[in-house]
């Protein structure tokens, strides 16, 4: 069961997420990308794209975030704030969806937003990636 979070935490966490797309190295697609993962233990762990010139080597944020998290003793997530797009809020790749499966329950919110001002939506990780592969 994941531990709820109120709307003040979604913005502030949104607003780690935009601040991460800042850093993000991004030089080919030109399309900055910014994540945020609020662990159960209270610590905020964020991540941009980091993009290499063997474009199939870039990293998106989400994975990022996830891998300094984990790598940072944190396991368990109760949020994460997606920011990428200009008019067009972006959604988690994939293959990310599959990786925060790994540590996410089905219910835990993922909140995204463009990069601006834009209104932020929600989903779970379960409507994201319905039938997730897992061993057990
Ligand atoms: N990107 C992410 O960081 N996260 C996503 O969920 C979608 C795509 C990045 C990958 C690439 O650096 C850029 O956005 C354009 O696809």
């Amino acid at each position: 069961m994941s531990k709820s979070i109120d709307k003040e935490s979604v913005e502030d966490l949104m607003m780690s997420a935009r601040e991460a797309a800042e850093s993000a190295y991004c030089p080919y697609s030109k399309y900055p990308v910014g994540a945020a993962l609020l662990g159960v233990d209270g610590e905020v762990y964020t991540g941009c794209n980091v993009e290499n010139v063997s474009y199939g080597l870039s990293m998106c944020a989400e994975r990022t975030a996830v891998f300094n998290a984990v790598g940072n003793g944190c396991r368990r997530f109760i949020a994460m704030a997606l920011a990428g797009g200009k008019d067009k809020a972006a959604t988690p790749c994939g293959a990310c969806r599959q990786v925060l499966s790994e540590f996410c329950d089905a219910t835990m919110p993922v909140f995204y937003a463009d990069l601006a001002e834009g209104e932020i939506q929600e989903a779970t990780m379960g409507e994201l990636l319905p039938l997730a592969f897992k061993k057990k």
